[in-house]
């Protein structure tokens, strides 16, 4: 094991959890509307502890849900063997230096493992033997697959994805849909099974190590298996069985798997289901159907889930780290010199609204930044604002943002817009009209909140006293704070 990270797979996670005063354990709620609304709720409070849902109603004792897992960070930092005590910036810094300091390990095949400790095929398999909560009041179904991801393997490259795509079961229990976004990888790989008329082998992971969970549900590059990255982040191999109809590569630890086949055509409506836009903005839509060939769980399964809520929310929280220091790389991969710090805020689902600050070395910097930042893989799809600042604005800080934003920015010149760029079905500033004939695009705006660079050394200095001054201020005056 890599020195700092201290567990292997959900369970030892939870147990440092509950060892760090993170987890609430809670019995009786129902998976109708009490987990649901009590998500919702610890979404909104950030740092709020995990929690972890048995004593279902209906439901077998030890058939648990756990949500808000990510959603503090203790946990996260926990999560990478990391201290806690660092600035969110720090924290998220530490996490992509560990990242790029790991060599990616292939996962490796093993005969046996907790997953296989129950396997339903055939007549046995009904997906509602677990307590899959309705996340949404308007949700039109109940998704199992929110705090887990989804396997396919590219039929021509022959390489593994995990992604993190929405899974809605079907009324009878032995279907499901996995919604994903047009330009995802999963989706590539579904479509290019499609494009054959076959079916295409997937595999609905609904709880399993929360590394997996997260290198799932980030914008690593085209073609890396994310087995790979998790297992260089832990320092050794990730285990796997290989699923029986599929051959797909399972977590031998895995909570909950379903093994299936989605077919192009046996398509029902999917959603609505409240997205991470903060609305029910897809409505529903015909998607392809998995049919589910085999079940695999641990006795007393634990479902993990991280549905999403109007940001800020878990969801918006740790992506916030996991995406920031991603784009900040791709923006020193493509050349820009002299980023200094990259934040994509929770308040735009940390999508929508990215800060980058740089040094300004030369006309157009800021330009260059903000344009890469809009359409590099981490920052293309689905965003809206990118605002550029000068190194002494704290991108973590959405008010110093935006003051630079209002006073360095003049929105006559300093605003260039991006058209027709990627977008989807979630977002909710597409028309009816629009998603209906496919026209899934939406616009960008950098916004330059620099000094201008041609007299930026005029620009009107800033009325704070420098650091070294307000440092020695504060030894001076801090106690009046404390009263
Ligand atoms: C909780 C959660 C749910 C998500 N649901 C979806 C989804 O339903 N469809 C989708 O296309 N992306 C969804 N995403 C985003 C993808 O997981 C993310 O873009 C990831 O990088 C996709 O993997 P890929 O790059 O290998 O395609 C979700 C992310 C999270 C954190």
């Amino acid at each position: 094991m890599s020195e700092g990270i201290a567990y292997r797979g959900l369970r030892e996670w939870l147990a440092l959890v509950d060892q760090a005063g993170q987890l609430q354990k809670v019995d009786g709620a129902s998976w109708e509307e009490d987990i649901g609304m009590a998500t919702e709720i610890l979404h909104h409070a950030p740092g709020s502890p995990a929690a972890l849902f048995d004593h279902i109603p209906g439901y077998p004792t030890g058939n648990r849900v756990l949500a808000n897992g990510l959603n503090s960070k203790e946990r996260l930092a926990i999560t990478f063997g990391l201290p806690s005590d660092l600035s969110s910036f720090e924290l998220s810094s530490r996490i992509a230096a560990k990242a790029r300091n790991s060599k990616y390990l292939p996962f490796e095949y093993v005969q046996d493992g907790p997953v296989l400790e129950n396997v339903h095929t055939g007549d046995d398999i009904n997906i509602w033997e677990f307590p899959v909560p309705r996340w949404h009041d308007q949700d039109k179904g109940r998704y199992i697959g929110t705090g887990g991801f989804n396997i396919t393997r590219d039929p021509d490259e022959g390489w593994f994805n995990l992604g993190t795509y929405r899974v809605m079961g079907d009324s009878d229990g032995r279907h499901a849909f996995f919604y994903v976004s047009p330009g995802k990888h999963g989706r590539i790989h579904r479509d290019k099974y499609f494009a054959r008329r076959e079916p295409c082998p997937v595999v609905v992971v609904a709880g399993a190590d929360p590394l997996l969970f997260l290198a799932g549900c980030t914008e690593h590059p085209y073609g890396l298996c994310e087995y790979e990255w998790a297992g260089g982040m832990r320092g050794e191999p990730f285990q796997v069985i290989k699923g029986q109809f599929t051959g797909l590569p399972i977590p031998a630890d895995a909570e909950i798997v379903l093994e299936g086949f989605a077919h192009y055509d046996d398509l029902k409506e999917e959603g609505p289901f409240g997205e991470w836009t903060g609305y029910y903005a897809s409505s529903s839509r015909l998607e392809p159907r998995i049919e589910i060939k085999a079940v695999y769980h641990r006795n007393n399964p634990i479902l993990v889930g991280s549905p999403p809520n109007r940001p800020p929310d878990e969801q918006s929280f740790y992506r916030s780290f996991m995406r920031s220091p991603l784009l900040k790389e791709e923006l020193e991969k493509a050349g820009v010199p002299d980023v200094q710090a990259v934040w994509c805020h929770e308040a735009g689902g940390a999508r929508m609204f990215v800060a980058v600050a740089i040094k300004q070395r030369y006309p157009g910097h800021a330009a260059q930044a903000g344009h890469i930042a809009a359409s590099c893989h981490v920052g293309a799809y689905c965003g809206r604002y990118v605002v550029v600042v000068d190194e002494d604005i704290d991108v973590t800080n959405l008010e110093e943002v935006i003051w630079a934003m209002c006073t360095r920015s003049d929105p006559a010149t300093s605003i260039d817009i991006i058209n027709r760029a990627w977008s989807t079905h979630l977002d909710p500033r597409i028309s009816p009209e629009d998603k209906e004939k496919g026209r899934l695009w939406n616009s960008r705006a950098i916004i330059d909140a620099t000094r201008p660079y041609d007299w930026r050394d005029q620009f009107p200095a800033v009325n704070m006293p420098a650091p070294e001054l307000r440092r020695q201020g504060m030894e001076k005056w801090g106690y009046l704070l404390k009263k």
